[in-house]
This record gives C-alpha cells, structure tokens and sequence, in this order.
C-alpha cells in the first residue's frame, strides 16, 4: 500500500513537471487541525482550480469562498460542488478579493492564497502570480485572528530553488514576501514557513509560537542558509515532534530537484523511520547527490 502511494505520488509530481502539484488540493486533516487550532469560522481561497480544497473545506468551516480566474474552471467546479453552501466568484483574484473582503470581514477566517497560473487548464492573470496584490488587498481589510496560507512556497525564489523553469521564472523572492508582511502588517502578524505553505497569523493575538524547529527552518530558509538546514536536520531531530519532520521533509520532498533538501529530508525520514528512507536515499541518488553527502548519509 506505502509502495503504491508513493508511486502514485511520484507519477503525479513528474508528470505535472515538479513544480507544481494541483490535483489533490489540501489534505482534510490539516484543513481540520486549522479550523479547529485557530478557531475559524470561515474559508476564503483564491484559484479554485477544480474545487479539491473548496470542497474539503466546506466540511469544517460554516462559510466557503472561493475565486477563480478562468472561466472554464469555475463552472466546472461549481456545478460539480452545486449541491453545497459554497460561493464560488468568477474573476481575477487582485479585484475580487477586495470586493469581497469590503462586504465579509475577515475575522476568524483563513485566507489561502492559491492563485498562480500552474500550466493544465489554468490560467494566467495580469500579475502572476497576483500574490502581493493579494497581501496588500488583505492587510486593507485584516483582523487580528485572520490566519493566512500561501501554497506553494517552493516557486518562490530562492538562490537554491528557482528559476526552476520559465513558468515560475519571474515570481518574487519568498524574501520580497515576507518582508512585505514584517513592515506593513500589523503588531504581531509573524511568517512561518511549514512543509510548502506559508502562516501568516498574530502570535500575540493567539498566544501560540511555533517551535524552535520550526522558527529556526524558517529563518534558515529565508537565510537561504542550506548548511545550516542541514545543520538543523542534524541537530533538532529530536526537538522536532513527528508532524513537524514530517512537515520538513514534504517540503523537501517536493523540491527534489535540489539536491541538499533531499539529503535533509533523507536525514529527518532516516531518524523518523526506516520505510520512508529509503524512498529519500533513492530520490538523492537520482539527483545525483555527491559522493561524500551519500557515503555521510550512509554512516549514520
Ligand atoms: C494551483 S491552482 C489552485 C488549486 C486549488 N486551490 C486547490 O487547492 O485544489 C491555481 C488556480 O489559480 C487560478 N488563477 C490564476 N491566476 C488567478 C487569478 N489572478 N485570480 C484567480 N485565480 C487565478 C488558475 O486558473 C488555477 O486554477
């Protein structure tokens, strides 16, 4: 079954070429965890795509938005959804997020930022991806329990992850992201990178640091300090609890193209446990990690 899941997995992550993984939208149990953990009430998404998350999400949130720039794609999830209490809004997220946000307060809401053109049948819009646009629309309307997700952090540039490929070529630094966020949101709106998504939530509002661990990856990553990953991968093992390895290494996992996160993310599955390992040493031996990484790898 674990063999049948992770060819399944790899099938689809290679062949929509890596960067962009759009089927499966976000898993019910972290959708769940977040409502629950954050005490939300409502669900605001930007690029519907199909409508995987949208339809999850109206299970554990009382109101569903979502917007989606392609035509096409928002009647075909719309009528696929029509039986629930979702609202679904044709239109380019930069100027429907605003409108939206101007008549239903954002309070106890999760925003998640999934608009980007991702190849398929998606589209693209005037700035892609609209995200700033969208960061600069929200902090108009923000509250102070508004939680915000942004998928897909690995397109985001990095001297270690991009340009991957002409698609993600011209997308802003994860930096030029969060450092947006530092100087225009409000007193105590933090940034925390996690698996492939950014939070971004007030931690005084909630009274909920994450980790060391997990502060740490992140100002590493922004650091774009791979050593000091490895370092952390190394070192934090045992401080990290399961979700947060496993949180790693999905982000690892995903930017497979980089030799060194598949060597962190071998590190942490190897502490984590053995069956998943060996999936991540095989991984590293394709991207052709070097010799001495591979023979620290097997002296462990
Ligand atoms: C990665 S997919 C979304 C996946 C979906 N959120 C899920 O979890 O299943 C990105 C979607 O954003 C749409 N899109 C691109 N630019 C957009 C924009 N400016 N406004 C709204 N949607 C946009 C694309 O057409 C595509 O369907």
């Amino acid at each position: 079954m674990r063999v049948l899941f992770f060819l399944m997995f790899f099938c689809s992550v290679f062949s929509q070429g890596i960067e962009f993984s759009i089927s499966g939208g976000m898993g019910k149990r972290r959708l769940k965890n977040l409502q629950m953990r954050y005490n939300l009430l409502t669900f605001i998404e930007t690029g519907t795509y199909e409508g995987a998350t949208t339809g999850k999400a109206c299970r554990y949130f009382e109101d569903v938005f979502t917007i989606e720039l392609s035509e096409e794609l928002y009647k075909k999830s719309k009528e696929r959804l029509k039986k629930t209490q979702i609202t679904f809004i044709h239109g380019s997220s930069d100027e429907e997020l605003d409108k939206l946000l101007s008549h239903y307060s954002p309070d106890r809401t999760l925003i998640f930022l999934d608009a980007h053109f991702s190849r398929c049948d998606t589209v693209k819009g005037k700035n892609d991806p609209p995200l700033l646009d969208e960061l600069v629309t929200i902090q108009k309307y923000i509250k102070e329990s508004t939680v915000i997700l942004v998928d897909d952090v690995r397109c985001f540039k990095t001297s270690f992850v991009a340009p991957m490929n002409e698609y993600i070529a011209h997308y802003p630094k994860i930096n030029d992201v969060f450092n947006f966020v530092k100087n225009n949101y409000p007193k105590g709106f933090e940034f925390y990178i996690i698996g492939d998504q950014a939070i971004i939530y007030n931690t005084e509002y909630y009274k909920n640091k994450p980790s060391n661990g997990l502060k740490l990856f992140t100002d590493y990553y922004l650091e774009e300090d791979l050593d000091r990953m490895i370092g952390l991968a190394y070192e934090s093992v045992e401080n990290l609890t399961a979700r947060e390895k496993s949180l790693i290494c999905q982000m690892a996992l995903k930017a497979t193209q980089v030799p060194k996160l598949s060597f962190i993310s071998a590190l942490i599955t190897k502490n984590l446990n053995q069956v998943n390992y060996k999936e991540h040493m095989q991984k590293a031996r394709q991207y052709k990690l070097d010799e001495e990484v591979l023979s620290r790898l097997n002296s462990l």
